[in-house]
């Protein structure tokens, strides 16, 4: 029966491009979720935007030296682009600084403050005196009181997932000056959660949340059993939604209060333009509400956007929560700050049109039940192994055996043998297989059953070797490749949620809107034939829906991510603290010169020793150098170099080094000559 569905993604802060990570955690699942509900009639409202307030977005302005609005316009439009570029079908994607949310979070606001769901509190909280600022937030990092992570920031650690309040961070420290702050009165409106407690516990924990995943319903208990305080959904900041009541002034509305307010904004700008009505798919207890976010956002999710729409009292409230584990990259973290990602935009232009298979990767890969790992080798493997060599070649075989034996018409069957009829019927098994997996949020194992049905149709190829019997049975090779398209035209339909654009490309090769109707999801399992004989499907030579990726392509990927570690690493290095401070005569006893390397090589039975002769314009000497680990004999032969020449003379494994050569390190780290650099400066000539 068909059902209506308000179906959210988390609005992704626009501070930065959108990695695999988010992919992976939030927009793939909500995708494959959405399409899948319209496919098998669903009336669905698929809702994002972009979350422009909050205190990440002022830092990346700070930095930049631009404006919240210049950020946010910048990354709004690149994120918007990277969604339609991977095919993520939202219905409407909004954003926070639109008009209409700033509405609709104000007047929600309203709503409580009238109802008197808010404490209103004069408290002390941290400031940065020296900034001249409130420290709410990502403005301030701490050590996490419940898990003792050292960065935590103001609002949650991102190491535990707690939600707390800035006063209860643990040596805090503010991210503009690095001060430690002081305690400063100011007054916030609290949203008492503790009120809504008694309703956490039924509705999730005594009601039938019990189907909720295990890490949500974890999470969620272990919270509400710690005890809930009140929260401020106020802050002394400028960038945001002014606090629309008296007293509020110079204040503007939390980040976490606003962003999920966006999901009901989004969804009026949405149906103002289609043509429905809002409150359909918010106020109808008929509408299942399901919210797709990573896992750092279940307690507001599940604790806090609940409380407000209870207390709001006219809204309905999520069926389900399905929130995903986090995606590693080659063992690490992803991180923004460290470049530690694979961003969209760059993957589209090192794999142009190649949009399924990161999709495919990173949904057969996905952290649905733990943090789980992508790596390039695993791409490439899902690649190869499984599109290319199973869904690709099978679909291939069947497109160019039909162009060559009957010029692209599908024949007409000449009675089933079991092994054709038993074919048939498994194939009509598949909708209600991928149906539960994906009904029950099982993204994952959804993809490998479709990956099934592709292997059945290609054994049953192997097996019934039409390319043979085309020589000594012309019939039977008609009805073999009659089911072979007809395991086609089912993998068309049943790969469109996960695989959009080659659902498309490959309905377009058999010609699905040369039907008498479209394909739907049910007709795989219920309709006996789905490509009739006599239909025709496209001449020539068809496209390839995947091509192989080869080990350079991933080697380039694995260099790029050596090349931002090791960026990172230089970066973090710490400059030493300067040496005690010296005279002039001190420094004029340094006696150092211009020298050109003559001669160099291994001192024997060491790893890290060059024996090197030097012309230091004085003379000729002998210098031990602890260089060749980073070079060989043979490279240094020829490099000018600077000599502090007066250091006494030491005897190193029998041979007496008669000065020493200056060195430091590039970003990477690999040690460098201190070079005079200067054409046609002679050796001998001094530095000073
Ligand atoms: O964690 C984040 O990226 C937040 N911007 C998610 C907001 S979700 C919703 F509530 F808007
Ligand atoms: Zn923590």
């Amino acid at each position: 029966m068909s059902k209506r569905y308000t179906i959210t993604a988390a609005l992704p802060y626009t501070n930065g491009p959108i990695h695999i990570g988010h992919l992976a955690g939030v927009y793939v699942p909500a995708d494959i979720y959405s399409r899948y509900l319209r496919l098998t009639g669903n009336d669905v409202a698929f809702i994002c935007g972009s979350d422009e307030h909050g205190v990440p977005i002022t830092i990346k302005a700070k930095k930049e030296g631009v404006t919240p609005q210049d950020i946010v316009d910048k990354y709004h439009a690149i994120i918007k682009t990277s969604f339609e570029d991977f095919g993520i079908s939202f219905d409407n994607y909004s954003r926070t600084s639109a008009k209409i949310h700033h509405d609709t979070a104000s007047e929600f606001f309203k709503t409580l403050y009238d109802k008197n769901e808010f404490v209103e509190e004069v408290s002390e909280q941290l400031y940065d005196a020296e900034a001249n600022q409130f420290l709410a937030d990502r403005f301030v990092i701490g050590t996490c009181p419940k898990c003792g992570y050292e960065e935590a920031y103001g609002d949650q650690c991102e190491n535990c997932g707690t939600s707390h309040n800035a006063t209860d961070l643990i040596n805090p420290k503010s991210a503009i000056t690095g001060n430690t702050p002081t305690l400063k009165e100011t007054k916030h409106w609290f949203l008492p959660l503790n009120k809504h407690e008694e309703f956490l516990r039924k509705w999730i924990l005594k009601g039938h949340k019990k189907d909720w995943k295990p890490n949500v319903y974890g999470q969620v208990k272990s919270w509400i059993d710690d005890g809930l305080r009140p929260r401020a959904v106020t802050r002394d900041l400028d960038w945001g939604i002014p606090v629309p009541v008296e007293g509020g002034e110079g204040k503007v509305l939390y980040v976490w209060f606003d962003a999920p307010i966006g999901y009901i904004s989004a969804t009026k700008e949405w149906a103002e333009r289609v043509g429905r009505k809002w409150e359909d798919y918010w106020k109808d207890e008929d509408t299942k509400l399901v919210h797709f976010i990573g896992k750092d956002n279940i307690v507001f999710h599940c604790i806090i956007f609940p409380s407000m729409l209870k207390a709001e009292g006219s809204y309905i409230l999520p069926e389900n929560v399905p929130a995903n584990e986090f995606l590693n990259l080659e063992g690490n973290k992803l991180s923004t700050s460290k470049n530690w990602a694979v961003w969209l935009p760059e993957y589209l232009e090192d794999f142009p049109n190649q949009q399924d298979v990161l999709r495919y990767a990173l949904t057969a890969n996905a952290p649905e039940t733990k943090d789980n790992d992508f790596t390039w080798k695993d791409f490439q493997a899902r690649n190869n192994n499984e599109l290319v060599a199973i869904f690709g070649n099978f679909i291939n075989r069947v497109a160019v055996l039909t162009n060559k034996y009957y010029n692209g018409e599908i024949p007409q069957p000449a009675g089933f043998k079991a092994i054709d009829e038993e074919t048939l019927a498994a194939v009509k098994a598949y909708p209600a297989v991928i149906s539960s997996s994906i009904e029950r949020y099982r993204f994952r194992e959804g993809s490998q059953e479709l990956m099934n049905l592709a292997r059945l149709g290609n054994k049953y190829l192997a097996d019934e070797e039409p390319w043979k019997t085309i020589k000594t049975d012309e019939e039977r090779t008609k009805t073999v490749m009659f089911v072979a398209l007809q395991i086609a035209s089912a993998l068309a339909v049943l790969s469109e949620p996960f695989l959009p654009f080659t659902s498309d490309k490959l309905k377009s090769i058999l010609n699905h809107s040369e039907l008498d109707s479209e394909l739907t999801w049910e007709d795989i399992s219920t309709k006996d034939v789905l490509l009739p004989a006599g239909h025709s499907i496209q001449s020539g030579k068809p496209e390839l829906l995947f091509s192989k990726i080869e080990d350079d392509t991933i080697q380039k990927q694995l260099d790029k991510l050596e090349a931002s570690k090791k960026a990172n690493e230089a970066a973090n290095k710490k400059v030493e603290p300067q040496k005690e401070e010296i005279t002039f005569d001190d420094f004029t006893k340094l006696d150092l010169r211009v020298g050109t390397i003559l001669e160099a090589e291994k001192m024997p039975k060491t790893k890290k020793l060059l024996v090197l002769k030097v012309d230091t314009g004085i003379d000729t000497r002998t210098i031990v150098s602890g260089i060749a680990e980073s070079f060989k004999p043979e490279d240094v032969i020829g490099k000018r170099v600077t000599v502090l020449v007066n250091l006494a003379p030491r005897k190193l494994r029998g041979v007496e080094s008669q000065g020493m050569i200056l060195m430091t390190e590039d970003e990477n780290g690999n040690l460098v000559f201190v070079n005079p650099n200067i054409e046609g400066v002679a050796n001998g000539l001094k530095i000073s």
